[in-house]
């Protein structure tokens, strides 16, 4: 059985919590429910990235220690994990012990291995995205300077030490060769792949000119690039340097879910600081759209970020979570709207969904005493659909992280189901065909049962509720226990409540 290894970015702590991460994160909590549900393991790890020149300024701003600054922010990010209840296994902190640990040990390492000099910089930095912009890259408008994200530059000068990256251009090549499902989408895999074949030049890797950082292992004057400190935590948090614990052995190489303006730092300096460490690169990295609010792009400035809170407030975690696989493929841009999420929630969840369990299964507890007798095991699936053509697609769209596609075809079988009840009239049955009536129940219950597994990862709560209306407990949950619930003589059906609010 594969063990798997899924993470989001480390968050920067200077940033309040809100739906772009709170995406990342819930892609990933989808990722390690659907594993669980296969009976297989995962380790989820989450985090917050809380050194460099932006979180001192921020912590400086509001006249706080940068410790101080960083151990109250990093608990938004702690909060957003309670509020969207995510099944992380870890919450990693830059500023703890052992990650410090970590980052000087792989720095020591590529010291050692004569992948790192000291020398000087100068050129053009962005502090919000903490990334050296290369003069290629360079916007100018009314005099100031700007990288493509929009990010104002400024200038830096000052010694530096340098990583050989230019030395890892045709590796990085030959591994992306090897590996054709490296970075996910396509596309994305192909603009790194030019980035890296247009010519890589050293990256500076430590600065002088602020403190807020973990200090160069070899020189204390410099403290180390808070993009070498950031991505380690991949490692850190499964106790590297010490690569012979289970955790490593069993985790490492993972795979990284990220947003498509990081795709850079984790597609090609990443692996090439593994690699000249001696250490594997990751296996994958999957890297997700942009959302938008209302047509507009996301920023404090213009003050139209979406809070978590809010959201889930208004909706519903489970609805949201559906909303925001359902509405958008993985690796596109998507626009939040109110008018959408609201035709979501109606039509899908509300009438289609939550509408069913609700006449079928009150019917039951209305005229059969609330049981429903599981007389025949041969549940004809493939009257709907073609249920192991079905599993099979299941698993490749979240093996191809195509998560609306794998939401789509669960709704193609609820409506088939829809259409079945429509069809076979279970209430006119009553007096015509009783024996056909209950055995047409049974069906539409196993069949719900079947999509509410499915469903599972993606509406964790609602999904554990209506299980319990068959008095079915949570370890219902995995795929495999269906055979069980099949072997079982009867089910006893619990009175149901409207399980999905319609939003006005
Ligand atoms: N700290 C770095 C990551 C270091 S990982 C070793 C960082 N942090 S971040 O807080 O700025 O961003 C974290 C993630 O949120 C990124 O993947 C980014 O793409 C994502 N999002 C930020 N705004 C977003 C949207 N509006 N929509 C979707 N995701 C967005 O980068």
């Amino acid at each position: 059985m594969p063990n798997r290894y899924f993470t989001t970015p480390i968050y920067y702590v200077n940033d309040k919590p809100h739906i772009g991460h709170a995406y990342t994160s819930l892609s990933v909590d989808i990722l390690k429910r659907y594993y669980n549900c296969l009976d297989q393991n995962c380790f989820f790890l989450t985090g917050t990235d809380e050194h460099g020149q932006k979180v001192e300024k921020a912590a400086s701003d509001a006249s706080i220690d940068p410790q101080k600054f960083t151990d109250s922010v990093s608990q938004n990010f702690r909060d957003m994990s309670s509020l969207l209840n995510l099944s992380n296994d870890d919450f990693i902190r830059t500023t703890e012990k052992r990650h410090k640990k970590s980052v000087q040990s792989l720095w020591e390492i590529l010291e050692k291995n004569d992948d790192i000099y000291l020398s000087k910089y100068s050129g053009w930095y962005s502090v919000r995205d903490e990334a050296f912009v290369a003069d290629n890259e360079i916007e100018e408008k009314e005099g100031r300077k700007f990288n493509s994200f929009g990010s104002e530059l400024t200038w830096v000068e000052e010694e530096s030490y340098f990583f050989r990256l230019s030395k890892w251009q045709d590796k990085l090549i030959q591994f992306y060769d090897d590996n054709p499902d490296f970075i996910v989408p396509k596309s994305r895999s192909n603009e790194v792949r030019k980035f890296v074949e247009s010519g890589l030049k050293d990256l500076s890797v430590s600065r002088t000119t602020f403190n807020w950082g973990i200090k160069v292992p070899t020189n204390d004057k410099h403290i180390v690039y808070v993009w070498l400190d950031a991505l380690t935590n991949y490692i850190s948090a499964l106790g590297f340097p010490d690569t012979a614990n289970d955790n490593y052995k069993k985790y490492w190489p993972g795979i990284h879910v990220v947003g498509k303006d990081i795709i850079r730092f984790h597609a090609v300096f990443w692996p090439a600081f593994l690699m000249a460490a001696e250490l594997e690169p990751p296996k994958q990295i999957v890297a997700h759209g942009w959302w938008t609010n209302e047509g507009q792009k996301i920023s404090k400035s213009t003050g139209n970020v979406i809070d978590p809170h809010e959201l889930i407030e208004s909706y519903g975690l489970d609805e949201v979570r559906y909303f925001l696989f359902r509405e958008v493929p993985f690796g596109n841009d998507g626009d939040f709207s109110r008018e959408s999420i609201k035709n979501r929630i109606n039509g899908e969840l509300a009438n289609n969904f939550g509408n069913l369990i609700q006449r079928v299964l009150s019917f039951i507890v209305k005229n059969l005493d609330q049981k429903i007798e599981l007389t025949d095991n041969n549940f004809k699936f493939n009257t709907f659909v073609d249920i192991l053509e079905m599993e099979k697609s299941l698993n490749n769209h979240i093996s191809d992280y195509k998560f609306d596609e794998y939401l789509k075809e669960i709704f193609v079988f609820l409506n088939s189901l829809n259409n079945y009840v429509d069809k076979q009239a279970p209430w006119a049955l009553k007096k015509t065909n009783p024996d056909l009536m209950k055995e047409v129940l049974a069906n539409i219950c196993i069949c719900i049962i079947r999509l509410t597994q499915y469903l599972h990862p993606f509406m964790p709560h609602k999904t554990i509720k209506i299980l319990a209306l068959f008095n079915l407990d949570e370890s219902f949950k995995s795929f495999s226990k269906i055979e069980e619930i099949l072997n079982m003589k009867s089910l006893k059906i619990n009175q149901p409540e409207p399980l999905f609010q319609k939003i006005e």
